[in-house]
Formats: C-alpha cells, sequence, structure tokens
C-alpha cells in the first residue's frame, strides 16, 4: 500500500494592531528597552485589545486567512485542532468556538494544551489524522492571548509574552514530503517552575486567589531558561544526526521563540548560523501557540518546495520536542 504523508499546504495569521513597545512597558514598571532587549531581545509585542474579544477572535482570523489563500470552503474541512493555553474559558474547546465563528460545520474539533510545544504537538497530532487516510483537510490553529494571563505589574514575565495566531492546513500526499519525523517530550516535574497557580480544579478562582493574583503566569525565568536550552538544543541536535541533516542540506530551523539567548544557544550546538534561523521575536515576543505558525506565515514566500526543516519548541509542562519537515510548495 502507498504510504500517505502529511503535508502542509497552506498558512494563514493574525496579529492584532495594538503594538505594546519597551517604552511603554518601562513607564509601567521598572525596567528598560535596554534590558529587555540585552536579556531577552524583545522590542515590541503585539497586545488584542477590545471588550469580549479572545483567542478564539484571532483563531477565527487566521483560519479565514487561510482558507481564503487555500481556496478551502469551511464545510470541506474535516477536522479543526486548536492549540491554546489561554482558551476563551474552560469548556467548551476554543476550537469549537472557531468552527463555529468561521462555519466550519462538517468537521469535528479539539483542542490541545501543551505550553509553547502546544503547535509543535499539534503538528504532529494533525499529521497522523492525515496519514491515517480517513482525514483529508485539517486545519492546525495555535492561538493565544498571552495579555490575559500576564501580571503587568510582574516585570520579570511580563516583557516576554505577545498576542497572535497562526493556522496551517494539512492535506495528504504520496511525494516525499510533509512531516518525516518527531521527538515529543513531556516531564511533569517541570510544572512547580512554570504555572498558573489558581483557575483550575485544584484551586478555583475566589477573592483570596485573585487578591494574591494567582491567575497570572508565575515563573521562575532561570529554571525555566536551563531547561529551554538543554531541552530544545539536545532535541534539534539528535534530530540533525538521525536523519543525516547537515548545516548544509538543512533549510531552516524554526524554534520556539521565548528568549532569543535560548534560539542562539540552539542554534550554536547545532552549528547553524543565524541566516538558516527563523526569528521574529523582537517584533512579536513569545506569542506561545501562534510562534511557529506566525514564523511560516512571514517567511512563506522563501521556503522551497523540498527543504529541510526543523521546528524545536520548549514551553510549560515541562514539554518539547522537534520535528522533521520536508516543505511542499
Ligand atoms: O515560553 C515559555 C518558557 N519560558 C522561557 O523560556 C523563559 C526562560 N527564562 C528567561 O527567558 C529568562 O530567565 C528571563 C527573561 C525570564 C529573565 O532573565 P534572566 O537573565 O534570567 O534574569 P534574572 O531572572 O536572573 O534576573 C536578573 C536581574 C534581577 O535583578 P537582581 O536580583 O540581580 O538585582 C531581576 O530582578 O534582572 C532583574 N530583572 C529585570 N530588570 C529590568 C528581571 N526582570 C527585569 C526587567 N527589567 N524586566
Amino acid at each position: 500500500m502507498t504510504k500517505i504523508n502529511a503535508k502542509i499546504t497552506g498558512i494563514g495569521a493574525f496579529v492584532p494592531e495594538y503594538v505594546l513597545t519597551n517604552h511603554e512597558l518601562a513607564q509601567m514598571m521598572d525596567t528598560t528597552d535596554e534590558w529587555i532587549m540585552t536579556r531577552i531581545g524583545i522590542r515590541e509585542r503585539r497586545i488584542l485589545k477590545g471588550e469580549g474579544l479572545g483567542t478564539s477572535d484571532m483563531g477565527a482570523k487566521a483560519v479565514e486567512n487561510l482558507l481564503q489563500k487555500t481556496n478551502t470552503k469551511p464545510e470541506e474541512v474535516d477536522l479543526l485542532i486548536c492549540t491554546t493555553v489561554t482558551p476563551d474559558m474552560q469548556f467548551p474547546a476554543t476550537a469549537n468556538i472557531i468552527s463555529d465563528k468561521v462555519g466550519i460545520t462538517n468537521a469535528f474539533s479539539f483542542d490541545i494544551n501543551a505550553g509553547c510545544s502546544g503547535f509543535l504537538f499539534g503538528m504532529a497530532t494533525a499529521a497522523k489524522f492525515v496519514q491515517s487516510g480517513q482525514y483529508k483537510k485539517v486545519v492546525l490553529v495555535g492561538a493565544d492571548k498571552m495579555s490575559s494571563i500576564v501580571d503587568y505589574t510582574d516585570r520579570s514575565v511580563s516583557p516576554i509574552f505577545g498576542d497572535g495566531a497562526g493556522a496551517v492546513l494539512f492535506e495528504p500526499t504520496t511525494e516525499d514530503l510533509g512531516v518525516i519525523d518527531e521527538m515529543l517530550h513531556t516531564d511533569g516535574m517541570g510544572r512547580k517552575h512554570l504555572h498558573q497557580k489558581a483557575g483550575g480544579s485544584v484551586k478555583p478562582a475566589s477573592h483570596e486567589t485573585i487578591d494574591a493574583r494567582e491567575h497570572f503566569i508565575y515563573q521562575e525565568g532561570q529554571a525555566v531558561f536551563k531547561h529551554a536550552v538543554k531541552g530544545m538544543a539536545d532535541v534539534s541536535v539528535e534530530m540533525m544526526q538521525k536523519h543525516n541533516l547537515t548545516t548544509e542540506n538543512l533549510a531552516w530551523l524554526i524554534p520556539h521563540q521565548a528568549n532569543m539567548r535560548i534560539i542562539e544557544a540552539t542554534a550554536n550546538r547545532m552549528g547553524l548560523e543565524k541566516e538558516k534561523v527563523m526569528i521574529n521575536i523582537e517584533r512579536f515576543g513569545n506569542t506561545t501557540d501562534g510562534t511557529l505558525p506566525l514564523l511560516l506565515w512571514e517567511w512563506e514566500s522563501k521556503l522551497k518546495k523540498g527543504d529541510n526543516l526543523i521546528f524545536a519548541t520548549f514551553g510549560a509542562g515541562f514539554t518539547w520536542g522537534a520535528m522533521y519537515m520536508k516543505w511542499a510548495y
């Protein structure tokens, strides 16, 4: 039987208009543009403003952009997966809400939460559905309104995150293209370094949790940083070695964008020059599930059929991993 591979056939995205600069942050808290640029590498990030707007609104815009670019009718979609850490609400799934907003009526849909590795884990999942032969058009959307869980009095967290969304379409192919391999990891012990203290079943929202500011991101930056450098670099190098990828035949590294220093450490371990690394952290910050598709969206015109790509991520969980993909168009 002919092997069915899963390839990406289009990219859509959405970023909100409002630009939150380091200078504006420096007026809100004790920080400077210089500190943020040197220690993180972010100059500005986008913020979704507007009463009643959430993750699904950005996700829906990204999916609409994708459907329009790929000439896909909403009713042709078989499955929509949304990866997010900032769902519109605890339930139902944001994927269901996005499907409703864009008129995707013949699909089932569900969410994945894998921290900043969400889109990577989502790509692996979407690909499996396509490779099974049962699903022909799978939309994967990564979207996060990080500003809804950032404490803008906490200078160690607030410069890092921004809002945004991106979406890709996975379709079957019998060519030797698309997702070739993935290496995915989790270590739940890492939760102590990066989590949201309240709002879940262990500690539901109460006056006390609000007074204690426990509905925001809690992060022990240095511990996360160390694990992120090791996790992302190790798995990317392992992927290169397993598939005989070299600095010559690898076209692009597509890394999660949490800190410029983590991206550089990963590229250095791979021996890769910066020209082969997709980087948008300076303009968008860490958009969590939006990051990987936003990179693809911006670099789409530079990608060539057959390009060898490595995606690499690290995030809350801990979760980390890499994917090897051959670009299909
Ligand atoms: O995507 C999810 C995964 N998350 C990550 O990958 C994040 C990983 N961690 C990091 O990127 C970095 O640890 C941070 C950017 C969060 C922090 O950078 P750092 O170089 O590890 O700084 P630090 O926490 O060691 O703090 C160094 C100093 C401290 O001052 P003292 O104690 O030395 O006087 C902080 O209070 O920098 C201070 N500081 C700041 N100063 C100015 C912390 N944040 C700021 C700030 N502006 N925004």
